[in-house]
């Protein structure tokens, strides 16, 4: 696959080096940025929020920041986190009532964002039929959102398939997205699935050589 997209996930990066960090992995050939964004309500686990996203933007005024808001009723901080610098927005399809999904993603694109829905390990595809033709991106969860280094889901496999099917009908140009455990012996499985962006956290930072691990990631 051509348009493969490597996206870290800074949440395993060394926020002591932050600036660093990121501009490693840029340099090593990644696409995007993933900034996981969670409120200890949504998922079990807080991490990091608006002005950390505010701060790399900053710094970094051409970065694809994809940001995966982990957060109940994502639509309270939408223009925030527009507003901070994000390129991309993606919601929990579980985080608030379908009107409100609704309402969350139009008032991105309103703002010049790109939009995603993510589905976690427990919920079907189908959950995300409704929205699929307005969708940049869709975000397949292959840990228990929360934590990173956890055990990738090879059992997710089918429903990554069954989204690229669904996507090749409802809207061919859309990014899917695969998150959790994904590492040089997970990546291939995931592509192979018939998904294009690959978020790492554990397996690029904190390793030796950012750019050989990146690389391995697209199977190179
Ligand atoms: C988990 C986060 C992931 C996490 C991935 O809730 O959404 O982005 O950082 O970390 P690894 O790659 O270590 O599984
Ligand atoms: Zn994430």
């Amino acid at each position: 696959m051509s348009n493969i997209k490597i996206a870290p996930s800074i949440l395993a990066a060394d926020f002591t080096r932050l600036g660093e960090e990121i501009g490693a992995v840029l340099k090593g050939g990644a696409e995007y940025i993933h900034v996981d964004v969670m409120d200890g309500r949504f998922v079990p686990n807080i991490s990091i929020g608006v002005p950390v996203v505010q701060s790399i933007r900053k710094s970094f005024p051409d970065a694809f920041l994809d940001v995966h808001l982990m957060i109940d009723k994502p639509i309270r901080y939408v223009e925030t986190f527009c507003r901070a610098g994000a390129s991309h927005l993606t919601f929990h399809v579980e985080a608030d009532a379908p009107e409100n999904i609704t309402a969350a993603l139009e008032k991105t694109r309103a703002m010049g964002v790109r939009t995603g829905l993510s589905v976690k390990p427990g919920t079907a595809a189908a959950a995300l039929e409704p929205w699929l033709e307005a969708l940049d991106m869709v975000l397949v969860m292959t840990v228990e959102p929360g934590f990173g280094g956890q055990k990738f889901m090879a059992d997710m496999m089918p429903k990554v398939t069954q989204l690229r099917r669904m996507l090749d009908g409802a809207n061919p140009g859309c990014d899917l997205e695969v998150d959790g455990g994904v590492d040089a012996h997970t990546a291939p499985i995931v592509l192979e699935a018939g998904a294009n962006v690959l978020v790492a956290g554990s397996a690029v930072f904190g390793r030796e050589d950012y750019a050989a691990v990146i690389r391995s990631l697209r199977g190179r």
